[in-house]
């Protein structure tokens, strides 16, 4: 099947996609982004996690063809989101997990990222139990989650931040 997908912004027409083809194994084999990573392949650890047209999901699960003509944000779409004077560098929280020493092997990293980016659009002062709901589905092997919750924490307080430094002194946006 020959079907669109924008990833990051940027749009794609992909030729002879199978229906067996998950979308997780597209973005890294066919769109060339090897970030969002595969694990158990069973939805039972987030490392594959994104946002499909803005619910994050596990691309591990989510058929190829379902996701035609859909908006994926991967974890390389996340660089580049920083703050004022930081567009292209790391955002926030890839700055917070790097800050908070949250990140040890890396493999879960990319789905922690992108559930604590989804918390956060959501819940922008999270409490940590908040943090710790959000992350129930990513597993990290390495270490325990101190560290990880810690950095959402932080992350949150640096998207506070970048928001005070956008408000004008009027208080205008
Ligand atoms: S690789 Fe998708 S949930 Fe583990
Ligand atoms: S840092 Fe290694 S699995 Fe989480």
């Amino acid at each position: 099947m020959r079907m669109n997908l924008t990833v990051n912004g940027e749009r794609h027409m992909l030729e002879e996609v199978r229906e067996s083809e998950s979308l997780l194994f597209v973005l890294r084999e066919r769109v060339g982004l090897p970030g969002t990573k595969n694990a158990c392949e069973q939805g039972r650890c987030g490392s594959c996690s994104v946002l499909l047209d803005g619910m994050l999901c596990c691309s591990c699960l989510v058929p190829a063809v379902q996701a035609r003509e859909c908006s994926v944000t991967t974890v390389e779409g996340l660089a580049g989101q920083g703050g004022p004077g930081e567009e292209d560098g790391p955002d926030s929280v890839q700055r917070a997990f790097l800050d908070a020493g949250a990140v040890q092997c890396g493999f879960c990293t990319p789905g922690m990222l992108l559930a604590a980016h989804n918390l956060l659009r959501h819940t922008p002062d999270p409490q940590e139990a908040e943090v710790r709901q959000a992350l129930a589905g990513n597993i990290c092997r390495c270490t325990g989650y101190q560290h990880i919750v810690e950095a959402v924490l932080l992350a949150a307080e640096y998207r506070r931040a970048e928001r005070g430094a956008l408000v004008q002194p009027d208080g205008a946006p």
